[in-house]
């Protein structure tokens, strides 16, 4: 009996030289050590050895039992290692080399899912006459609250929750809407129209369609006699071109500030053309774009007079565009940093 237990523990040893995979690795166990392997037969034929007999083997078989699960560990941590090794290997990127020597050092290359629609974005609107404007992401409390109709005691600031730095004048932007101002002040004179793409922040829980830092792209267009017809054809034109078929739009009231009257902006669902589906959560409709007409004041802070110009603004959500076009079902992914989820927008 002693001879087998050796033997078996001489064939476990060759097995394990050639266990190199998690599944072999489970075969491996299943064969010597399952409830069927070979060891459960050497210990159920221990029944018919003498007592004397039962105690020594079964304590050697204990014994041996003990050491192989120990050798099975080792190999299993051995090939987590090489797996975690290879991962390195192939996933990982030079961040010392500009761009375009790492496009030329890497096989596939893409750009973000939300650069790709960004980019789209720019160029629909330059062909509407637009302007293409930048602004900082650290903004102070001016730019981002008081100009915009939101002075220092006023309620609609809780709307927002605020990444505020220790000095608490200066703070991340909780939105694009900084750039209604800054654009105002750099134009001077309308009319006008610009939008200003980029990132805001929030200090919000996030979950599959929240995210701490996310994408707007704010608009704006300032001239005179400009009416809620207007802002209405326009954006009715603008999404027929996002979306590359006629969407048909509704507005509800909503509540901005910086904007009056203010609306939210619906467009009828794509997937299911208004029937109701999972993605509308059986309205038939979506919320895509805040808007409304610019409020005196605002216009008074960028320098402009409101008795002369008026106009609209609106902002739109980048990235849940991005999740619409590409059916992505939770914001997280696209600040994951995952190569698997990026290589699929490789586009050479
Ligand atoms: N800045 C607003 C937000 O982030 C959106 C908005 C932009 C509303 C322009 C109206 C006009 O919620």
């Amino acid at each position: 009996m002693i001879e087998k237990l050796k033997s078996l523990e001489t064939s476990f040893k060759k097995v394990l030289k050639e266990t190199d995979t998690e599944a072999k690795l489970a075969d491996l166990k299943a064969r010597f050590l399952g409830k069927k392997g070979e060891l459960s037969a050497i210990l159920k034929s221990l029944a018919q050895a003498s007592p004397e007999e039962r105690k020594t083997l079964g304590q050697a078989a204990n014994e041996m039992k003990i050491r192989l699960t120990g050798k099975m560990d080792e190999a299993k941590g051995a090939i987590e290692r090489t797996i975690i090794d290879s991962k390195l290997a192939a996933d990982w990127i030079d961040i010392t080399l500009t761009g375009s020597q790492r496009a030329r050092s890497v096989k596939e290359s893409g750009l973000h899912p939300v650069t790709i629609v960004q980019r789209e974005l720019e160029d629909i609107f330059l062909s509407m006459g637009f302007d293409i404007l930048d602004g900082p992401h650290i903004e102070n409390d001016f730019y981002n609250f008081t100009a915009l109709n939101i002075p220092e005691t006023h309620p609609a600031r809780d709307m927002q929750d605020t990444f505020w730095f220790k000095d608490m004048k200066h703070l991340l932007r909780t939105h694009t809407s900084t750039i209604q101002i800054r654009g105002m002040e750099e134009k001077k004179y309308p009319p006008f129209k610009f939008v200003a793409p980029g990132k805001v922040f929030r200090s919000e829980a996030t979950d599959a369609s929240h995210e701490a830092v996310f994408h707007q792209m704010e608009g704006m267009l300032i001239g005179r006699d400009i009416t809620v017809a207007h802002l209405i054809y326009f954006e009715k034109t603008l999404l027929s071109e996002i979306f590359k078929r006629d969407v048909e739009i509704r507005l509800r009231p909503g509540f901005f500030p910086f904007v009056e009257p203010g609306f939210e902006l619906d467009i009828q669902c794509l997937i299911c053309g208004g029937k109701g589906c999972k993605v509308c959560k059986q309205t038939g409709w979506v919320e895509l774009l805040p808007c409304g007409m610019t409020h005196p004041n605002v216009l008074r802070h960028g320098g402009i007079d409101p008795e002369e110009y008026n106009g609209f603004a609106f902002g739109l959500g980048l990235d849940r565009l991005v999740m619409m076009r590409y059916g992505i079902n939770d914001i997280r992914l696209l600040h994951s940093g995952s190569i698997d989820f990026s290589r699929q927008f490789a586009t050479c």
